[in-house]
């Protein structure tokens, strides 16, 4: 099989799911403490559960085999058995090689969810996995076959479909493989080797995948900004919903979500004491605020770097000084990245750091930090304190060293457990809206390769679905005041140029 690369030993395989057990026992016991976590994640669910309620006996997923690459969580979990519950089949991936919860991934194994995920995949390993995540075997007299609509956090599974045919178009004309070149980054080199091993087993493989889906949803910003610049160029193969810009994901998950699980990943990671200290977080959109509010309110005395004037002006609203990072390098006892742009870290401003500063991402990719720079130190200068945690020596006369945190992966899902079950709970109230809806359509032409964003409605009903749980009570327009400010009684409440 391509990409046959399973470095680990404690890795189970079956046909059906590659999981981390190192023996039948200690899968049982994941398997149970994974459902025993996802049974309490349930109940701080109550998007989901109302969905599953809403749709109970109609299966409106029936028939629809559902691939996601999306980090393989409790809160994930209970995201793979609500579109299983609307009639799916389900197939996951982790989107991060250090994210995936093993007890969550033996939970969905055993429950008969193909599953392909463990904590600290190699990429080789990675992109094996969502290799596995796309393809689906042959039922009965079919051939092997692909999903037909994706879940898909940051574009990966995205990315492996259209590259793949995309050099298997290049095959059928002139029989040459993807050409792997020295300017290609590691993971650039595995992902095409990985579709140059596939077309010589199946050199039509993603080009029939690709006309087998009817769509995708997106998670987050960074695979939105993929997806976008895809359909502006005109190589979207399948319409793509942007479930990152309803309003009850990225003005939640983004801001609230990280501001709770950015603190997290930093005081399991390093234990240090942030009130007093000096920080750094470079981008103020809806991640850079939930960030800096953690920090803040831990006591730390906080600064962002922006390049965009009006968030810059909203920080300096909050009371939040707006810098350039050469300018507090020296000075800061942490930085955080939160811009989904690239270079933001540079070797020579780590050389600057002081002592025993930690640098840390929550940005969907490894590249805001420059940790190919920091691979050109040499191992002796990498000292490994604990899994996902390395101290890196970067002035050897002296010592002086900086903690980097999760290998510059997004830290709160490297070194913690990302965000808790109710935020996700939000989030993933879109995805299994948006996954029945472009179930809905496969046969319409309401779709075109295009991005998406779900009605307001959508979204209204989705915060809706979590006021319960939190004992809120909604004041309801009496019908004079409804028409007084021009909206229907039961709502959308606002335009949809409204920024909340
Ligand atoms: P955003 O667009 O709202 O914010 C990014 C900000 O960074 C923008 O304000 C932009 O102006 C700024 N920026 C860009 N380049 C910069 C530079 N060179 N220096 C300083 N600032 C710069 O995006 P977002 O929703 O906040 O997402 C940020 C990243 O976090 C994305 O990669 C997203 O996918 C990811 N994300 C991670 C999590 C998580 O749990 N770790 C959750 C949600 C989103
Ligand atoms: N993104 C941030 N936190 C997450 C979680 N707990 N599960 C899945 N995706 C996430």
């Amino acid at each position: 099989m391509p990409g046959q690369d399973i470095d680990q030993k404690s890795i189970r395989q079956r046909p059906n799911y590659a999981v981390s057990a190192k023996s039948d026992e200690e899968f049982k016991q994941l398997a149970k403490f994974g459902r025993d976590e996802l049974d309490i994640a349930e109940v701080e669910m109550p998007g989901l559960i109302a969905l599953r309620e809403q749709y109970e006996g109609k299966k409106p997923l029936k028939g629809a085999r559902i691939s996601g690459s999306l980090h393989m969580t409790i809160q994930t979990a209970v995201l793979m058995e609500t579109l299983k519950e609307l009639g799916a089949s389900v197939r996951w991936c982790s989107c991060n090689v250090f994210s995936t919860q093993d007890h969550a991934a033996v939970a969905m194994a055993a429950a008969g969810i193909p599953t392909f995920a463990w904590k600290r995949e190699s990429l080789r390993e990675y992109w094996w996995c969502t290799y596995q995540c796309a393809t689906w075997a042959a039922d009965d007299s079919k051939e092997e076959t692909g999903p037909n609509l994706i879940v898909d956090d940051g574009g990966d599974l995205t990315l492996l479909i259209h590259e793949g045919r995309r050099a298997e178009e290049i095959y059928a004309s002139n029989q040459t493989l993807p050409e792997i070149t020295a300017s290609m980054s590691d993971e650039e080199k595995i992902v095409y080797e990985l579709i140059g091993n596939s077309i010589q087993v199946d050199p039509t493989k993603f080009t029939r995948m690709s006309k087998g889906v009817f769509g995708v949803s997106e998670e987050t910003t960074t695979g939105v900004h993929r997806l976008v610049q895809m359909a502006n160029a005109g190589k979207l193969l399948f319409p793509a919903i942007n479930v990152n810009d309803s309003v009850t994901k990225a003005k939640f998950d983004n801001v609230y979500g990280c501001r709770h699980s950015l603190p997290d990943g930093i005081m399991r990671a390093t234990d240090v004491m942030i009130a007093g200290k000096r920080a750094l977080v470079c981008g103020y959109g809806d991640v850079g605020k939930g960030s800096a509010q953690a920090l803040v309110n831990a006591g730390a005395r906080v600064c962002v770097a922006e390049v965009d004037p009006i968030c810059a002006l909203q920080a300096l609203m909050e009371g939040i000084d707006v810098v350039r990072l050469a300018d507090v390098i020296s000075d800061v006892d942490i930085i955080i990245t939160a811009t989904g742009n690239k270079g933001i870290v540079m070797l020579d401003d780590m050389k600057k750091m002081k002592n025993n500063a930690i640098l840390g991402n929550i940005g969907h990719f490894d590249n805001e930090i420059d940790m190919a720079g920091l691979a050109t130190l040499g191992e002796e200068a990498k000292h490994k304190i604990k899994d996902e945690v390395h101290r890196f020596i970067v002035d050897p006369e002296t010592n002086r060293g900086i903690i980097v945190l999760a290998e510059g992966r997004l830290l709160n899902l490297g070194c913690a457990t990302g965000h808790p079950s109710f935020v996700m709970s939000c989030s993933f109230s879109n995805q299994v809206v948006a996954q029945v809806e472009l179930w809905k359509e496969k046969g319409s032409t309401k779709y075109k390769n295009q991005v998406y964003v779900l009605p307001k409605e959508l979204d209204e009903a989705v915060a809706r679905a979590h006021l319960g749980k939190l004992g809120a009570k909604l004041t309801v327009l009496t019908d004079e005041q409804a028409k007084y400010i021009g909206v229907k009684k039961e709502g959308p409440y606002k335009p949809d140029t409204y920024r909340y």
